[in-house]
């Protein structure tokens, strides 16, 4: 989906939350079809964009506000529980889950388990009706949101691009940033060669206006434009559509980049992509019920067991 948009923002913080804010608008915006209600809180998140974008970065931050400047040891989600208000149920009903520096965190489950919405947590889009979610302590909220947020990169479920140049799609990360940055983003991206074969390079206009990129590439871009950020929790929700195998295989390529020595929440469709992290989250109607290396699922023989032997037939 593209949007256009003048970039008029006044700082990396400011940016961040929109982009961050943007993202969410549009993962909720692809909902708008499954009931009325929906609508409306789509129109909620929506709303919430502007409101973020009017703010001064700081003017969120409750008094007493704790500077953030990256994770010295773990999250730790506890007991949450966090309802739209508008389905049948939470859609997350009492998640005790630890996130600890440095590691790669499955999220895998069927669709309307909870994954996207747990991310969304994390980002801060929503807060928990009960329970909480602690960073090194200290209750999320209590963060400096503009800290927070320029530390979490978020590469959402629907790649969405602004009808602006390659260089601002990938910009957007960190407003900022030098042409050569832009190319290293690029390169780590698995878009260089691409980039590379424009006659216009990062000058080139994407969307309506400009060249359509493919799924993988937009999907690239979103990727480069993480890497921007010197974040250092991704947050990943990868795409259900699917790519043929060789865009899948560079937008793996890219993402492993990505990951390299940063802590990763990831929500897995294709669990062939889950095998490498450290621990893997099975969610279900809103709650955990499985927890546990690849191996260690395989022979519990739960329901990740049987999602893995219906996606690979073993
Ligand atoms: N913005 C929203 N407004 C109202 N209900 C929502 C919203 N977003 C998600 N939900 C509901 O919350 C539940 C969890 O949704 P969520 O998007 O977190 O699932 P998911 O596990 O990411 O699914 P998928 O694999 O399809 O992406 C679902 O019942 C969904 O309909
Ligand atoms: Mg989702």
């Amino acid at each position: 989906m593209d949007l256009a948009i003048t970039p008029i923002f006044s700082g990396p913080g400011t940016m961040t939350v929109f982009f961050v804010a943007v993202a969410s608008m549009f993962a909720h915006a692809k909902r708008i079809t499954k009931s009325m209600n929906e609508v409306f809180a789509s129109l909620g998140a929506a709303k919430r964009v502007f409101e973020v974008f009017d703010l001064e970065p700081e003017a969120p931050d409750p008094p007493g506000a704790v500077p953030f400047d990256g994770l010295a040891e773990s999250i730790e989600i506890e007991n949450v529980t966090f309802d739209y208000g508008v389905g049948e149920g939470p859609a997350l009903d009492g998640v005790n889950l630890v996130i600890k520096r440095g590691e790669r965190v499955a999220l895998v489950g069927p669709s309307g388990a909870g994954k996207s919405t747990l991310l969304d947590l994390l980002a801060r889009f929503h807060s928990p009706n009960s329970g909480r979610i602690l960073v090194d302590g200290h209750p999320i909220e209590q963060l400096r949101r503009g800290d927070w947020l320029a530390k979490v990169a978020m590469v959402p479920q629907d790649p969405f691009l602004f009808q602006v140049s390659i260089r601002d799609n990938v910009r957007y990360g960190r407003p900022d940033a030098e042409d050569e940055e832009v190319m290293d983003a690029c390169r780590a991206a698995q878009l260089g060669d691409f980039v590379d074969s424009l006659p216009e390079g990062l000058d080139t206009q994407v969307g309506e206006a400009g060249t359509r990129l493919s799924g993988g590439q937009a999907q690239r871009v979103t990727i480069a434009r993480a890497f921007m950020q010197s974040a250092d929790l991704l947050l990943l929700d990868e795409a259900t559509s699917a790519l043929d195998s060789e865009a899948e295989r560079k937008v793996q390529a890219a993402l492993a980049n990505l990951m390299e020595g940063r802590t990763v929440v990831a929500i897995a469709h294709r669990l062939g992509t889950v095998r490498g992290s450290d621990r893997i989250v099975v969610l279900e109607g809103g709650r955990v019920v499985e927890i546990g290396s690849h191996e260690a699922l395989l022979e519990g023989g739960g329901n990740y067991s049987r999602m893995w032997a219906l996606q690979t037939g073993d």
